[in-house]
C-alpha cells in the first residue's frame, strides 16, 4: 500500500469513528479545499450579516431594544472572527479571504441580499434567519474538522439568544396595534422563502453535499435541515399568530412532518450570482469598511513589528 493510501485509510478511520481531524493531521487536499470554501463563506456571511440589522441600530424604538440589537450585531462580528480563525488553521489568510469576498470570488449567504425594510424585520431576522442558522449550525458542532466544530459550539450558544430576542420582539409587536401586527405579517411574508433558501439547493442539485457528508463535514443534507426548520417554525408561527406564505404548507400525518411548497430556485440562483436586491450595496459597504480600516491594520502591524524587534534584542 502506498504511503498516501495508508494516510487516506487512517484519515477515513478517524472521520468514520466520529473523531476530530486537527490542523496538524494529514488530510486529503479536497477535504482542506472544501473546508476552506465552506468556512470562509460562513465567516463572510456572519460579517455581511451585520449590515441588515446594523441599519436599525439608530432607529431602535427603546434603549432596551437598541442594547439587545447592539449585542446581537457585535456577536455576529465575533462569529466571523472565530470562523476566519478556524479557516486560517487550514493555511489561508483572512486578508486574502476578505479580498476574495470583496472581489466576488467567494460567496456569502443569499439571505443577506434581502433588505431589512421595517422594524419588524429585526424580529423576523432573529426568529427565522437565526433560527435557520441554528438548524444548520448545531449539526456542524459535530463537524469532523476540530476548529470548525469547536467554533460552532460557541456560535450556537449565542445564536439561541439571537433567535429568542427576535421572537420576543415579535410577540411584543403582536400584542400591540393592528398596524404592528400587519407589519410583522408583511415581514414574515418577505423573509419566509429566502430563509428556506439559506439551507442551499435541493439535495439532487447540491454538488458538494455527498462528499461533505462522507467526510462528516456536513452531518445532514440541505433538504433534511430545511425540513427540520419548517417543522420547528410552524408551531412557533401559530403561537405568534402569523401565517407563512405557502399554500402547500400542511401537516402530513404519514410523515409526521409538514409538507411545503418549492422555493423559487431561479431567484436563488440569481441572488447567489450577485443579482440580489442588495448585493451591490452589501459588497460596496464591506469594501468601504475594509478601506476605512486600513490605517488600523497598518498601525497594529507596525506596533506588533516594534514589539517583535524589542523581544528579539
Ligand atoms: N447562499 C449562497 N450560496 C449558497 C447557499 C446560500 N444560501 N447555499 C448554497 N450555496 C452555494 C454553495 O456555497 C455552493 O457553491 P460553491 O461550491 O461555489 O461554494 C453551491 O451553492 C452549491 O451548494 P451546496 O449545497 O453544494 O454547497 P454546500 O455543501 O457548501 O452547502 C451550505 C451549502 C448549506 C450553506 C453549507 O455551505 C453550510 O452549511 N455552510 C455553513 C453555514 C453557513 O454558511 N450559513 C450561512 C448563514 S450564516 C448566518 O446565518 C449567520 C447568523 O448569525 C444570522
Amino acid at each position: 500500500m502506498t504511503d498516501t493510501a495508508a494516510l487516506e485509510e487512517d484519515f477515513l478511520r478517524i472521520v468514520e469513528s466520529d473523531q476530530r481531524i486537527e490542523p496538524r493531521d494529514w488530510m486529503p487536499a479536497g477535504y482542506r479545499k472544501t473546508l476552506i470554501r465552506q468556512i470562509a463563506q460562513h465567516a463572510h456571511s456572519e460579517i455581511i450579516g451585520m449590515q441588515p440589522e446594523g441599519n436599525w441600530l439608530t432607529r431602535a424604538p427603546s434603549l432596551r431594544r437598541k442594547a439587545i440589537l447592539m449585542a446581537k450585531v457585535q456577536d455576529e462580528a465575533g462569529h466571523g472572527l472565530y470562523l476566519y480563525s478556524a479557516a486560517e488553521t487550514l493555511g489561508v489568510d483572512r486578508a486574502d479571504l476578505t479580498d476574495m469576498l470583496i472581489e466576488g470570488r467567494q460567496k456569502y449567504s443569499s439571505i443577506f441580499n434581502y433588505p431589512a425594510l421595517t422594524y419588524a424585520d429585526v424580529g423576523v431576522i432573529g426568529w427565522l434567519v437565526d433560527g435557520a442558522a441554528i438548524c444548520n449550525q448545531v449539526p456542524l458542532c459535530r463537524s469532523s474538522f476540530g476548529p470548525y466544530g469547536r467554533a460552532m459550539i460557541r456560535v450556537c450558544k449565542e445564536e439561541s439568544f439571537h433567535q429568542r430576542q427576535g421572537y420576543e420582539l415579535l410577540l411584543t409587536m403582536m400584542k400591540g396595534t393592528d398596524a404592528q401586527r400587519a407589519m410583522v405579517q408583511e415581514s414574515v411574508d418577505r423573509w419566509w422563502w429566502p430563509a428556506l433558501m439559506m439551507f442551499g439547493p435541493p439535495d439532487d442539485e447540491s454538488p458538494n453535499s455527498a462528499q461533505s457528508m462522507e467526510w462528516r463535514i456536513k452531518r445532514h443534507t440541505n433538504d433534511e435541515l430545511r425540513q427540520r426548520f419548517v417543522d420547528m417554525s410552524v408551531p412557533q408561527a401559530e403561537v405568534l399568530g402569523v401565517t407563512f406564505p405557502d399554500p402547500d404548507l400542511r401537516w402530513n400525518p404519514e410523515r409526521s412532518s409538514y409538507d411545503f411548497g418549492e422555493p423559487d430556485w431561479d431567484e436563488f440562483v440569481q441572488v447567489v450570482k450577485g443579482n440580489g436586491a442588495t448585493s451591490i450595496e452589501r459588497i460596496a459597504h464591506r469594501r468601504a469598511a475594509h478601506e476605512d480600516g486600513a490605517w488600523v491594520r497598518a498601525a497594529a502591524a507596525a506596533f506588533a513589528a516594534k514589539n517583535d524587534r524589542g523581544a528579539a534584542k
